[in-house]
């Protein structure tokens, strides 16, 4: 998605734009841009590509001390130099930079048109720098004249604002598309992103939709959009500190931020586990959901919501709930669930799962259950993300900035809090001391299992190859192995664009197995469970028609039952799921460099899906 930077202080600001728009290039764009106030005029510079072709295009002698970027991501209007921002009124006093999508844009710009306004772009977000301009005239703060723009324009935004009158000062307005101002000694920081400022800052305060900041190098104030109960003194926004440093940003050793996050899961999941497993009692701490144990009990349902990864994530976790706390639950995209007017049940306890906290169809689905009083906590990694925020409690992930469009530590960690919480739930149920026992030592033994995993790298990767030439691919899993299946399909094709398919194993013989052949590999999920009669004999089926099969297993399944075999150690059957999704990252990774993708920016896709 597009990204944004801003910059006041008394540094250079040319440089720390450029600086923050390459921290964002991950996100995946077409054209970059930025303006600064130079000399009292506004200086603006962009280019369809990348940043580096922006870097090129900027004057050295431009030494400005204010000055705001974009990285954009096209939906008004094909990405060329014209489209790109940041866009200016037809004085050249005024600069907007844009995330998000004017739904009334069609509108504005004809108002626009209809007074004599020529606009230059195909763009949204141009209209609102000629809308600003027209109401940023003689001493009216730029603030008012944003606020008043605003209120005419129905959509999503996230924006920073420059204007000539006021040199010091950034404006900077959000809903539903996030900003983040970042605090230094006499400057500040503005980004769509914590990425694009953490290199220079920690403390950060986060908007929230509706709200308006006006900024200068030494001071910020955060007020309501619609200028209503102006808050005290900003008590409310208080800066927080973020928990990512500049080198979780930056690549190290590694080829692509996908690979360096796969291995960096043995370190994220002690983070996620460390101090939340009471060997003691046999059970999980998870004081962040604010749930005692007559609450806990209370619940007769558990739900969880969220979008692709974050969806196949909570269908593991509802599995584990179902298996240790022996509560119905389940898991339904939370694009789903917004559209089709859910009935809201009180007993149950929703759970909005999300690494970025800023998915819009799940920070949706939040709010329509906090409207109809459901009881919904937060799975989330990105503190101070909208959806952490909107449900104000819940489990954070700890799994460090994730910047690969590709989720995979965050998904992990996302299994593993699900499990800590099926224990929880569990124990004060019918749950007994001894498999809470079991259950605690088997999440203690996953980062080390996960390590041996990944130190089978080599062999994985070689198996990647010899199936890379695939033009199609089945991942087939049943119960514990059927979400595991399905984020593996995912992972596939996200990153390599081979077509891949998950069924449910017993699913195949109602249909999907006339597409077998030999040019039909099958991934077969097989964990060391009661059903691993069962995933032979699907594999048998498979092999019967022709199909090459990779198994990969928690059990010890003999080398000759499958063309190839891939092994994850042997844990406690319930955890299964997180060891045996591992291999399959690694072999979507490896497909995928094989056939020489961008992994880290898979076509057609972006990071964090936060507008419609
Ligand atoms: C995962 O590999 C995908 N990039 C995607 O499905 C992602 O999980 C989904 O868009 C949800 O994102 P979130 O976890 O940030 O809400």
């Amino acid at each position: 998605m597009c990204g944004i930077v801003g910059y006041i202080g008394r540094r250079d600001a040319v440089p720390v734009l450029l600086e923050g728009l390459r921290s964002l290039e991950y996100r995946g764009y077409d054209s970059a841009g930025l303006a600064v106030i130079y000399r009292n005029k506004l200086q603006v510079t962009k280019t369809a590509g990348r940043v580096q072709d922006l870097r090129d295009r900027v004057s050295d002698r431009t030494k400005a001390t204010i000055g705001i970027g974009h990285t954009r991501w096209a939906t008004h209007g094909e990405p060329n130099d014209t489209n790109a921002h940041p866009h200016t009124d037809t004085e050249g006093r005024i600069a907007v930079v844009h995330n998000g999508i004017i739904e009334n844009a069609e509108q504005l710009r004809d108002a626009l048109s209809d007074r004599g306004v020529k606009l230059a772009s195909d763009t949204d977000t141009e209209a609102l720098a000629h809308m600003i301009a027209a109401e940023a005239v003689g001493d009216t703060p730029l603030e008012e004249a944003v606020r008043a723009t605003l209120r005419h324009v129905e959509g999503t935004y996230g924006l920073v604002v420059l204007d000539t009158r006021y040199p010091d000062e950034l404006v900077v307005a959000r809903n539903g598309s996030p900003i983040v101002l970042g605090i230094g000694e006499a400057e500040m920081f503005v980004a769509s992103d914590v990425a694009a400022l953490v290199r220079y800052t920690k403390q950060v305060v986060y908007l929230d939709d509706a709200e308006v900041a006006t900024v200068h190098a030494t001071d910020y104030r955060v007020v309501p959009l619609d200028g209503s109960g102006r808050r005290a003194a900003d008590a409310s926004k208080v800066p927080t500190t973020v928990e990512a440093e500049a080198g979780d940003y930056e690549l190290g050793p590694y080829e692509d931020f996908m690979l360096k996050e796969i291995h960096e899961q043995p370190e994220a999941l002690r983070r996620a586990l460390r101090g939340r497993l009471d060997a003691r009692f046999a059970t999980a701490k998870l004081g962040g959901i604010n749930l005692d144990a007559r609450e806990l009990r209370a619940i007769r349902q558990v739900k969880f919501l969220g979008c692709g990864s974050a969806y196949y994530a909570g269908q593991m976790g509802a599995v584990l709930v179902e298996e240790l706390a022996r509560i119905p639950s389940d898991a339904e995209p939370a694009s789903e669930f917004r559209y089709r007017n859910p009935v809201v049940d009180p007993d149950t306890l929703y759970v909005a799962v999300s690494q970025s906290g800023e998915t819009l169809d799940t920070l949706m689905a939040v709010q329509e259950l906090r409207r109809k009083g459901g009881q919904v906590i937060g799975a989330v990694n990105v503190v101070g993300s909208a959806i952490g925020r909107e449900c104000g409690r819940g489990v954070f992930l700890h799994a460090g900035p994730e910047i690969a469009v590709a989720s995979t530590k965050a998904l992990t960690n996302m299994a593993a809090s699900f499990a800590m919480l099926a224990l929880l739930l569990g124990r004060v149920r019918d749950l007994s001391a001894a498999s809470g026992q079991r259950i605690v030592a088997g999440l203690r033994a996953l980062p080390g299992q996960i390590e041996q995993i990944l130190a089978a790298e080599d062999a994985i990767a070689e198996i990647a190859r010899r199936f890379a030439d695939a033009e199609h691919m089945f991942f087939i899993g049943r119960v514990r192995g059927w979400p595991v299946a399905r984020e593996g399909a995912q992972k596939l094709k996200e990153v390599s664009y081979v077509h891949a398919e998950a069924y449910q194993a017993a699913e195949l013989k109602h249909g999907p197995l006339a597409l077998i052949n030999s040019s039909m590999p099958s991934l077969v999920v097989v964990p060391d469970d009661e059903l691993l009669s069962k995933n032979i004999s699907t594999i048998e089926q498979i092999r019967a028609r022709g199909g090459p099969v990779i198994a990969v297993t928690s059990a010890d399944l003999p080398a000759y039952l499958a063309d190839a075999v891939i092994r994850v150690p042997s844990g406690e059957p319930e955890l299964d799921p997180l060891l045996l999704n591992v291999p399959l990252q690694l072999l979507a990774y490896h497909v995928a460099a094989k056939l020489g993708r961008d992994i880290d920016k898979p076509r057609n896709l972006a990071k964090s899906v936060t507008v419609e």
